[in-house]
């Protein structure tokens, strides 16, 4: 179904809707081998929906040897046997429907798993059918691989060396190669053709690669290639083709994972007359204490944060769209890493104002609903995401060994692949058997079932933000204007439609902390709705018409991390 959106554009079921990301081997494990699936999916989808939300994205299900979990695919038609079989992907998909959850899969095609057929035929030999399905060179370039050391390895049986932007073992296809595309068409059918509604499409920005692959910038390390195979020549024509596939089977989203892009680039692939794609997964907020990646880290500035943010709002505006998001399987969790574990609950709260009334989709990641934090584990050996693992054997070797582990705690994308926490029960209801994964220690204070049952608690806030975000069409259509972006303690933003004004003020400091109002909004008469530092039962209702009414002052003192909504009629 679609209406006409306040800026005229066509108003789609994804510009209401809010996605939760489930990472599925730490998610829920229904058989019991101590591996999350889709049985235990299926056990939880009325909890999925309980949150409000309307679509799950299911990072990679696929078959994979796991070299980077998920994202080095061996079948693309096919459910990983750990996680199920197509029938239960099936029910899963059925039973999502029912409940009115939409279903998006990753669909990861920079790469494949150096196990799938086509790079087992490809490597065999210049005559094979299969020989231009990847990258093949005499002689490599000096591009380095994202997760360390050259992005070539040498393959004996083709005396060549084979392109990988990832993992040895996620050889890049060569998408130049009309039947590779032809083949990516024939998989984008065959999950379309199952019912699901959408696809997240893994680094879809580097899939086209300048012609002759030209050497990178010597000195820079991991990323020296970037500006030869971002954005590359033909993106815009490959994305259009498989958009073209999508189109015949309706409203399917597309949403693209866009490391590196400006906010310039990606709105020229969204809006426009022929878009490309629906929304893309954005970088830079994401890189406001760190450089490029966790490992590198710098003092958390939330003024950078705000203008990253910002920039993205604005850019998109008018006739782009946003994808809103805080946390993922890349990424550790955000109260250990923006907010403070000392102020788990009110940081918690914050940083969801600070980022879901924001204009765009929200998407909520498995776990992030309830606060789960950051795990600590003693010794590397510990650690199973390779980009940990290769970040700790390259950067920073000279320092202690606690200083490294310390870096790794503070950056690991393990943190975010820890088992879901259910309950207090032994491995905190994820499995009947001992899990594939540490459990967080933490899960007797965090899960679900402790959270369920405070009224006041993480998950119960998120509950009520996503509605009152779904109520609105002001949080949906209005315009977003960010005030004080130098202020380095309090994020405010507002949304308008209008007469219709949201004011929303968020401290992401341990500190008290001064929120001053913007001067348009002084003295006016204001309702709060939503705080994250009073009960919520005094929000419930979700109707501003039973909230008291306020006159806004010239500046409010914060308590640490605190959040507040309001809601402002002009005229
Ligand atoms: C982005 C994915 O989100 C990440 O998990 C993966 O390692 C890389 N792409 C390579 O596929």
């Amino acid at each position: 179904m679609t209406s006409r959106t306040e800026e005229g554009s066509e108003e789609k079921w994804y510009h209401r809707a809010s996605l939760y990301q489930i990472w599925i081997r730490s998610f829920a494990d229904g058989n019991g081998d101590g591996i999350g699936d889709l049985y235990g999916v299926y056990g939880k989808l009325d909890y999925i929906a309980s949150l409000g939300v309307d679509a799950i994205w299911f990072s990679p299900i696929y078959p994979s040897p796991n070299a980077d979990y998920g994202y080095d695919i061996s079948d693309y038609r096919n459910i990983h046997p750990d996680y199920g079989d197509l029938d239960q992907f099936d029910r899963v998909l059925h039973r999502a429907h029912e409940l009115g959850l939409k279903i998006i899969m990753d669909l990861v095609i920079n790469h494949t798993s150096d196990e799938h057929p086509w790079f087992l035929e490809s490597k065999k030999g210049e005559e094979n059918p299969y020989r231009d399905y990847y990258i093949w060179r005499k002689k490599p370039n000096n591009w380095n691989s994202f997760f360390g050391g050259s992005a070539w390895e040498y393959e004996g049986t083709r005396d060549q060396y084979y392109l990988h932007l990832f993992a040895r073992k996620q050889p890049d296809l060569n998408m130049d190669n009309p039947r590779v595309r032809e083949e990516i068409k024939g998989i984008i059918r065959f999950w379309l053709d199952r019912g699901v509604d959408g696809f997240r499409m893994d680094v879809i920005n580097f899939i086209s690669k300048r012609e002759g692959l030209p050497d990178g910038i010597p000195w820079i390390p991991a990323v020296n290639g970037v500006m030869h195979f971002k954005d590359g020549p033909h993106l815009r024509e490959y994305l259009s083709e498989f958009r073209a596939v999508c189109r015949e089977y309706g409203d399917i989203v597309q949403i693209g994972e866009g490391p590196l892009t400006s906010a310039r680039t990606a709105r020229s692939y969204i809006a426009g007359e022929h878009p490309v794609m629906d929304m893309m997964i954005s970088f830079d907020h994401m890189m406001a204490d760190c450089l490029f990646t966790e490992y590198l880290p710098k003092p958390f500035s939330l003024v950078s944060m705000k203008k990253a943010m910002t920039r993205w709002q604005m850019t998109m505006a008018d006739g782009g769209w946003n994808s809103l998001y805080l946390e993922n399987h890349d990424h550790p969790r955000i109260i250990s890493r923006y907010g403070s574990e000392s102020h788990w609950k009110e940081s918690g709260k914050a940083l969801a104002v600070s980022y879901l009334f924001q204009k765009g989709t929200p998407f909520v990641y498995q776990g992030q609903e309830i606060g789960m934090t950051n795990i600590r584990f003693r010794s590397i050996r510990e650690y199973l995401d390779i980009a940990s693992i290769e970040n700790f054997e390259r950067f920073f070797t000279g320092q202690p060994m606690h200083k490294r582990l310390n870096r790794i705690h503070h950056s690991s994308r393990d943190s975010a692949r820890t088992p879901m926490q259910w309950d207090g029960s032994e491995y905190a209801g994820f499995s009947r058997t001992e899990p594939w994964f540490s459990v967080n220690p933490n899960y007797h204070a965090i899960n679900v079932a402790i959270e369920e049952q405070d009224p006041d608690s993480i998950l119960q806030f998120y509950r009520l933000c996503l509605a009152l975000r779904k109520k609105s069409r002001t949080l949906l259509w209005g315009e977003y204007r960010e005030y004080y972006p130098r202020d380095d303690r309090i994020f405010t933003y507002t949304r308008s439609l209008g007469k219709n004004h949201y004011l929303i003020l968020c401290s992401l400091s341990r500190l008290p902390s001064f929120a001053r109002i913007p001067e348009e909004y002084r003295g006016r008469t204001a309702r709060l709705v939503l705080s994250d530092q009073e009960p919520l039962s005094r929000f419930a209702h979700l109707d501003p018409a039973h909230y008291e009414r306020e006159k806004l002052p010239g500046v409010i003192l914060f308590r640490p991390y605190e959040a507040r909504v309001y809601q402002v009629r002009f005229g």
